[in-house]
């Protein structure tokens, strides 16, 4: 598995995923604006991986200025630049939040360095920690001949570890199970069609990439076994918030009595929104949608709408498969 990002010797390496599947080329960030910078422009993405980024986006600032003396100051904008890169994502304000927490404690510099380092270590072994636990979880899901719908890219690419979606088809696959997958290509950015197909191909997975607006079609011929998706905040009372498109596959999933399952960590729950209308969706740039491949393919002038993410209400999920087990939503 490639490494989506590499903490060493003071530098933190980002692949940049903008490149895949054609190049693979890592981003050298040296500060936290770079790793701010990375995240907006999705270099890297995906809810677990920009939550890690971010934690060593907090180290990088504290080694750099450890010997100035707004050194607290200092970090403290660190932390709210990188909690402006992207809004919907739990894991980035997750990891923001438990790097903040030492900067209310008493330690000199050098230990606070030493501190802020060992977390975002941790967080980032926690959450391939959590990669394998949610496939180990979810693996029993997938049956032989298996035919399995998914979105977005919920795989390691999304993750430091093996992925959340994508790892329990891994662990599946481990086990000896043969199945197939048919990977949704993600308008606009096609996460599916460059990142989830090129980590499928490359596990030797059965892979099968359709637009966006095939997967009805399959569910309704019968095709469509299972739906399997990733998550990048999940509200109180089990609403989904994730990629574009979720929506219209778990309420077609529904109508076809297709299971719809949810794979992410606990650290993707935001237990202060109560439903899914509560969380904050992005809106991203309107060229992500009028131009393809840098070459424009609408009218010059037309009105574009661009929510990077949508809410599925948890009626339509019959279960998310978390790194702490499996919770019943609805029976399809
Ligand atoms: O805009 P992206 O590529 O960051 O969106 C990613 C997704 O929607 C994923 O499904 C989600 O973050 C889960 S990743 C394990």
């Amino acid at each position: 598995m490639l490494k989506t990002l590499d903490y060493k010797n003071g530098k933190l390496l980002i692949l940049d995923q903008r490149l895949l599947p054609g190049k693979i080329r890592y981003i050298v960030c040296r500060n936290a604006k770079d790793v701010a910078d990375c995240i907006k422009t999705l270099i890297i993405r995906g809810a677990p991986a920009i939550g890690v980024a971010a934690a060593y986006g907090v180290v990088l600032e504290a080694m750099q200025y450890k010997n100035d003396k707004g050194f607290r100051v200092t970090i403290k904008k660190a932390i709210r630049l990188l909690s402006e890169s992207r809004p919907t994502a739990r894991n980035l304000f997750w990891a923001l939040e438990r790097m903040q927490k030492y900067l209310s404690e008493n330690y000199n510099t050098e230990i606070l360095c030493k501190k802020i380092l060992e977390e975002a270590r941790s967080i980032e072994k926690e959450d391939k920690d959590s990669c394998r636990a949610i496939g180990k979880f979810g693996q029993h899901l997938i049956k032989n001949n298996d035919c399995i719908l998914t979105h977005c890219n919920a795989g390691y690419l999304a993750t430091t570890g093996t992925g959340t979606a994508l790892s329990i088809l891994y662990e599946a696959k481990s086990r000896g199970r043969k199945f197939m997958v048919y990977v949704d290509e993600t308008r606009p950015l096609l996460q599916g069609a460059r990142l989830t197909c090129f980590e499928l191909v490359r596990h030797g997975i059965d892979v099968t990439v359709i637009c966006d607006s095939m997967a009805a079609n399959l569910m309704r011929k019968g095709i469509i076994k299972k739906v399997i998706v990733g998550a990048d905040r999940i509200a109180a009372n089990n609403d989904v918030a994730n990629k574009i498109g979720t929506y219209g596959i778990a309420v077609c999933a529904k109508i076809h009595n297709i299971p719809f399952y949810v794979a992410a960590p606990v650290s993707t729950f935001d237990y202060s929104k109560s439903k899914g209308e509560d969380i904050f969706i992005e809106q991203r740039e309107p060229a992500e949608v009028t131009e393809f491949c840098g070459i424009r393919i609408t009218p010059k002038n037309v009105n574009v709408s661009n929510f990077a993410f949508d809410i599925t209400p948890s009626e339509y999920i019959t279960a998310i498969v978390t790194d702490k087990g499996i919770i019943k939503c609805h029976n399809v």
